[in-house]
Parts: structure tokens; sequence; C-alpha cells
């Protein structure tokens, strides 16, 4: 088992440990649902649990998808990573959470960021995903891990990360509002939050075709207040929204001061 892999063992919920950790560990991540898989919610949730997607998933698939999503003259995907960067203005010796992490492609950036006294850990359902992203990361620094696990259910302890990030795929997830539950639950207070996700228009006929968008992938479409408010709810201050075509990047700080809510 990889050093970075025996730190995140230490960030778990005691709960939700694996019995005998190297075992869960052969693939290079540590597997934490084993045969289980979280329903898919959709034909676009499908796609990410297949062998094809994650082989051209960075590459093409993504920025394609990404460029449909935020409009012509949207973000590109380096400002993508600017976004990510700025919201959650990570550093040396910081622990980030890459919620839904995908091949890793944002998992690696925050690597660079931490340094080697910090840790950058992906989560994610898919172990073809996750086999990408232990291939496609080399992890020089020692501070890079993935985890498969369900992101409805973070399996990390209470105030584990200072930062958590979840870009293209809250709208994908069943429960949606549970998992912004546990990634509020993990963050330290004062930690930052980025998500990249879904955002209906607020014009009736776009909305007619959104909708129609959201129901044929299984992708939710939030409305434009539902998660900037549903952070508010939940303690985060200096929520800030940058809505581009039908996607919204929003980010904001855990208040020091915030009820639990598990
Ligand atoms: C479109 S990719 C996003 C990858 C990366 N964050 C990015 O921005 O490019 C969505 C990811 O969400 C993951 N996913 C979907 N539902 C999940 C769940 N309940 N728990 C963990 N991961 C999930 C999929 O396996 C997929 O890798």
């Amino acid at each position: 088992m990889t050093a970075a892999l025996e730190r995140v063992l230490a960030l778990l919920d005691p709960r939700a440990r694996p019995r005998d950790a190297e075992a869960a560990s052969t693939g290079g991540y540590l597997d934490l649902l084993g045969p289980e898989e979280p329903a898919p919610t959709g034909p676009a949730q499908r796609l990410m649990l297949t062998r094809a997607v994650p082989l051209v998933y960075e590459r093409w698939w993504r920025p394609a998808l990404g460029r449909v999503a935020k409009g012509v003259r949207g973000p590109g995907m380096a400002d993508e990573h600017r976004i990510a960067r700025l919201l959650l203005g990570v550093g040396p010796g910081d622990g980030v959470l890459d919620v839904a992490c995908g091949p890793g492609n944002f998992t690696r950036e925050f690597a660079r960021r931490v340094g080697d006294t910090g840790l950058s850990v992906g989560i994610d359902a898919s172990s073809t995903m996750l086999a990408r992203a232990v291939q496609d990361t080399p992890d020089p620094y020692g501070n890079t891990a993935f985890v498969r696990g369900d992101a409805v259910e973070l399996p990390f302890r209470d105030a584990a990360f200072d930062a958590v990030c979840c870009f293209a795929a809250l709208h994908l997830f069943a429960e949606p509002f549970t998992a912004l539950d546990h990634m509020t639950r993990v963050l330290t207070p004062g930690g930052r939050i980025a998500i990249f996700t879904s955002c209906r228009t607020r014009s009736a006929p776009l909305r007619t075709v959104d909708a129609l968008m959201g129901r044929r992938s299984g992708m939710r479409m939030f409305e434009p207040d539902e998660v900037t408010g549903a952070l508010e709810q939940r303690g985060f201050e200096d929520v800030a929204q940058r809505v581009t075509g039908l996607t919204q990047f929003v980010g904001g700080r855990l208040a020091v001061e915030v009820p639990r809510r598990r």
C-alpha cells in the first residue's frame, strides 16, 4: 500500500475502514465498495462505469461535452482548473478531497498545489475511472490517493479536509443534497468548497429544452439558486456563483461556527 493510502486510512470514519486494507487496495486505490456499485441514476452515469469512456474522458469527452454545456463563450478546461484553484485557494500542506474525481484530472492538479506535506484524495464510484486515475497519476510527491466509494455517503471523518471540490458530478448523484451534507461534514471549519454542476435557464422556452435534456440523460438540472441556497443553509459564507450556458460554478467558505447537521 502506498504512503498516501496509509494517510487516507487515518482519515476514514472508523465504521468505513476495511478489515483488510491491503486486500482492498490491490488495484492501486482503496476499494470501499467491493462488488457493490451505487445504482446508476441514468444513461449519463452508466457511461462512467464503462471501459471505453475513461479511455477518452480527459482528452476528448469532458472538453467536448463541457463546451456544449458551458456554451461557446464559456470557460475552457484550463479556465476550469483556474476557477477551481481560485475558489479553493489550496496551498502547501492542505488536505483536498476531489469528490467524483473520475480519472483524477483535478486531483492531480491539487496534488501539485499542496506539495509533499499536503494530501490530495480523489473519490469515485467507478472502478474503470479509478483504474485510469491510478495509471495516469505517477504521484511524484507521494501525496495523491484514490478511493472507491459513494459520494452520497462519504466514508471520511468529520472535518478531515481543508477543501472539497466536486466538478461535473453533483447532477449525477441520486441524492445530491445528502452528498452536500457529507461534503460539509468532512470540511474543516473555514474550509472551502468548489462545485461545477448543471443550472437551469430562466427563460421559459429554454426551460422546456433543459428539462427534456435532464430527463433524457438522467442528469438533474438545478434551479439557479438551488445550490447556492443549499450551501448557505449548511453554513457556508461568501457563496459565489458564475452561471455559464447550462452550468454553474459555485464556491463558498464554511463558517467557523457551524451547527453540525449529522
Ligand atoms: C463527469 S465525471 C467528473 C469527473 C471530474 N470531476 C471532472 O470534472 O472531469 C462524473 C464522475 O462522477 C462519478 N460518480 C457518479 N455518481 C457517483 C457517486 N454516487 N459516488 C461517487 N462517484 C460518482 C462517476 O463515476 C464519474 O467518474
